[in-house]
């Protein structure tokens, strides 16, 4: 068991509803999260969270018996400024490159400020003084900053898990010294590619001047699955209800950056490109909610929805529904027999700072094909994917007939390279690595 390991995120592993029976306990969907909680289920520790869920009150701190909970309660107020306002509607549209989509306003940044210094100060009375720290993620990027400001010594670790942006990009925020400055205070601070750890330093550089020190603190180290579960799954696959010939699938979380309109418009052109393909395959798409309420999030489903029905309702026919689509979440299980049944993954992402769904489908599948695009984190990674551009609907319709004929040795060789590298780089070899970088 790994002892001394606190980990600090915004969104926790699981949370407390009102239900049927009382309560129901609801998993997190999210990527951190599920990583995370694979690693701690495993090595043990404590996981500092907010508490989002109508019951969590109850379940301030909670030993689950495999790891402890500490959960943070936020008001209203503070869960529109830090966590509708700042970190999603001006952080995250600022690091996805969404221009248009940065919301501002300086008393969002005044409840992102109070939240953060809340963490920081749940942490200093939770952590023990030989502890690790290892915050997470851009909702709480001021956590390393009031920590040291606190007198905190711990040795701190801060992940960055979406993508860090350009330099003159990342300029644009009114707060960008804040962020920067914060982030710099911890000991060792890491991103899943290289691009977004230059971008960072960049940024520094830019905004607040050369610092000496800072070049060492950075590190490339991406995320893992937990592969073991993926590849052995021992839910029983259920035959596919699909009599197509191939089966294309896809799940996100339901967020622009996701380029959902996107794929589904591509689907309409690979159908006028290549007649030939029409009723030879069905399209699974499975959306997640995500964030309702911020009117982006809220806008797009509608956007998403109308597509599918324009392009069901113009294609489809009396036995052919070229697009099923599903809004809701789903069980481990059933996930497991959509990864199972797909011959072709499309996760087209506009960008993304990683991607796990990439990684859990190489690992179910027995003969699937990967298009990924070339904007997601994990596409430098896995080198038998299909890249492509997720902004040509003309390339992904071309990406997709190319996987529709590809021959059988093909597939498995490139899957074989694919699973190779979600084995060697797993949840547990990213969290050795990383903890490596601050060992004393
Ligand atoms: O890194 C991005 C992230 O924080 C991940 O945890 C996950 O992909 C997603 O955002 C979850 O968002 P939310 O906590 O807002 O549902």
């Amino acid at each position: 068991m790994l002892m001394g390991i606190i980990m600090v995120t915004s969104r926790g592993p699981y949370s407390y509803d009102r239900g049927r029976n009382g309560f129901v306990r609801r998993d997190n969907v999210g990527g951190v999260a599920t990583g995370l909680k694979n690693v701690l289920e495993k090595n043990g520790g404590d996981w500092i969270c907010w508490g989002d869920g109508s019951l969590d009150s109850q379940y301030l701190n909670e030993d689950n018996g495999k790891y402890r909970i500490h959960r943070i309660i936020l008001d209203q107020k503070e869960k529109k400024g830090y966590y509708d306002d700042y970190s999603n509607s001006t952080l995250w549209p600022l690091f996805h490159y969404f221009r248009e989509k940065i919301y501002h306003d300086s008393r969002a940044y005044h409840y992102y400020r109070q939240v953060n210094r809340k963490f920081s100060e749940h942490i200093m009375r939770v952590s023990k003084p030989d502890d690790i720290v290892w915050i997470h993620d851009y909702q709480l990027s001021l956590v390393p900053g009031f920590l040291r400001d606190q007198g905190f010594r711990n040795r701190l670790i801060f992940t960055w898990h979406i993508p860090w942006v350009s330099s003159g990009f990342y300029s644009i925020l009114p707060e960008r010294n804040d962020i920067v400055k914060s982030i710099s205070r911890a000991d060792s601070i890491t991103f899943h590619t290289e691009t977004y750890g230059k971008n960072f330093r960049d940024s520094y550089y830019r905004v607040i001047g050369k610092e000496k020190e800072l070049e060492r603190k950075i590190h490339s180290i991406p995320l893992g699955i937990n592969y073991r579960f993926f590849s052995e799954s021992s839910h029983r696959m259920k035959k596919k209800p699909f009599h197509q010939e191939k089966v294309i699938f896809s799940i996100d979380r339901l967020d622009y950056t996701k380029g959902l309109v996107q794929r589904v418009n591509s689907i309409e052109t690979l159908m006028k490109r290549f007649p030939e393909l029409k009723e030879k395959f069905v399209f699974l798409m499975l959306v997640t909610p995500s964030r309702s309420g911020v009117r982006d999030y809220d806008d797009l489903k509608d956007e998403l929805e109308m597509n599918i029905g324009r392009i069901n309702g113009m294609y489809g026919n009396i036995h052919w529904t070229p697009i099923i689509y599903m809004y809701r979440k789903i069980t481990s299980a059933q996930l497991s027999n959509y990864y199972r049944w797909a011959d072709i993954a499309l996760i087209t992402p506009l960008i993304d700072g990683l991607n796990l769904v990439a990684e859990e489908y190489v690992s179910s599948s027995e003969n699937g094909i990967l298009i990924i695009s070339e904007f997601a984190g994990i596409s430098r990674y896995l080198n038998g994917a299909i890249l492509t551009n997720p902004n040509s609907g003309d390339d992904v319709a071309e990406k997709i007939k190319q996987a529709m004929e590809m021959k059988k040795d093909e597939i498995e060789l490139r899957l074989r390279t694919m699973k190779e590298f979600a084995r060697r780089h797993d949840g547990t070899w990213w969290m050795k690595k990383v903890l490596e970088t601050v060992k004393k």
